[in-house]
């Protein structure tokens, strides 16, 4: 599904590349042969997958703000990428209720700076603007979401992932039909899951963390069923879909999910104790009830689309995808090389 030929000497430019996601593309990306540059505002947690994987200074990585319209523009017209994966985000939703502000600010407006820049460049292929299934409107019924589904958020991050969908629609209507303009696509994908992420309050996060400091993992609503996703079976379906675009331009532009298989649609609590079984008996946990969460109890999404236009589908079942997390953290605590993990975990993705 992912070819190398597509990518090499491919100009790709990553906002975010110091996020979870944004680190474990641009490793998949350098291997398949492409030019990979970042910009990023910050490394988002300590540590970061981003800076134990890249220890050294690389020219082609920026640090830069995505909602500072003149320090983009001044990048992406020194890069002159081929393609543009908008990953930057306030990606949490519980601090989106601490920062709103912040949150609308980067995930809209950085959305509308990174389409503005890529309008005035009929160079780029293709601008793939990651949101997120939390984009839709969820009114709690256990709904399957599909692309033309309503938009809606009832906390900031969602609502901001909803209104930066609006955003990418509108510009493609406005000013991206044209046959020689870039394709503008949005992802939307669900709890990714994989080595490497220490973000705040995401549960794999949490679990580790809990295990390295040897304390019990606070569990705040193990019933919540998520579309859990290996972080490279989602980026699988952001590169076929690149790909896609290469060949046929403009008829893949618009709205894509990329959600797992219903199997992969658990509670936080099997995940909990599926963990806990493959790591060993390190890992207590404990429920507090979670007076302020918003969160929508239930979540999915039809990949129908994707299925049938891009040939694409998840490869690994969550107990492969939850088997991977484990081992990756497994080698950061042994003191393994991590580039080479990843790697190694990559190339064992490529062969399934
Ligand atoms: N991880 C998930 O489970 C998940 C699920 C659905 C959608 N997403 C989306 O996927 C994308 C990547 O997620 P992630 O988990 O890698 O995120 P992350 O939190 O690990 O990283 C966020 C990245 O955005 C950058 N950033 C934040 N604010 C910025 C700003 N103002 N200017 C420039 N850079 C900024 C950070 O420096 C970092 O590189 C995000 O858009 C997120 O909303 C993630």
């Amino acid at each position: 599904m992912i070819n190398a030929t597509y990518w090499q000497k491919k100009r790709v430019f990553i906002t975010g590349h110091t996020g979870m996601k944004g680190t474990w593309l641009s490793v998949w990306l350098s291997k398949l042969g492409a030019e990979v540059f970042g910009y990023s505002i910050d490394q988002p947690s300590n540590p970061s997958m981003h800076s134990l994987i890249y220890k050294q200074h690389y020219d082609g990585f920026y640090e830069g703000d995505v909602r500072d319209y003149n320090s983009l523009k001044k990048i992406i017209d020194h890069i002159r990428p081929d393609v543009i994966f908008h990953m930057a985000a306030q990606s949490l939703v519980r601090h989106s209720y601490l920062d709103p502000l912040y949150t609308y600010t980067t995930n809209v407006m950085g959305t509308v700076n990174v389409l503005e820049i890529a309008r005035q460049y009929s160079s780029i292929a293709a601008v793939v603007c990651i949101t997120s299934d939390k984009c839709y409107q969820n009114d709690g019924f256990d709904t399957k979401f599909k692309e033309n589904d309503k938009l809606g958020g009832n906390d900031p991050y969602s609502s901001s992932k909803g209104c930066a969908e609006l955003v990418v629609s509108a510009y493609n209507e406005s000013y991206f039909r044209e046959t020689n303009s870039p394709v503008i696509v949005s992802v939307r994908a669900g709890n990714v899951i994989g080595g490497g992420d220490w973000a705040e309050d995401r549960l794999i996060p949490d679990l580790f963390r809990a295990i390295d400091f040897g304390h019990p993992v606070i569990i705040r609503n193990p019933n919540s069923v998520r579309p859990w996703h290996h972080v490279l079976d989602c980026l699988s379906g952001y590169l076929a879909l690149t790909q896609k675009i290469f060949v046929s331009g403009n008829e893949f532009a618009g709205a894509w999910n990329f959600g797992p298989t219903e199997d992969y649609n658990k509670p936080v609590s099997y995940i909990v104790d599926r963990v806990s079984n493959l790591w060993g008996d390190e890992l207590k946990w404990e429920t507090t009830p979670d007076r302020d969460n918003k969160e929508a109890q239930a979540l999915s999404l039809d990949s129908s689309k994707a299925v049938k236009r891009l040939g694409w589908k998840p490869r690994l079942d969550l107990d492969d995808a939850l088997k991977l997390t484990t081992n990756w953290y497994r080698g950061y605590k042994d003191g393994d090389d991590l580039l080479e993990l990843t790697l190694h975990q990559i190339r064992n993705y490529e062969a399934i």
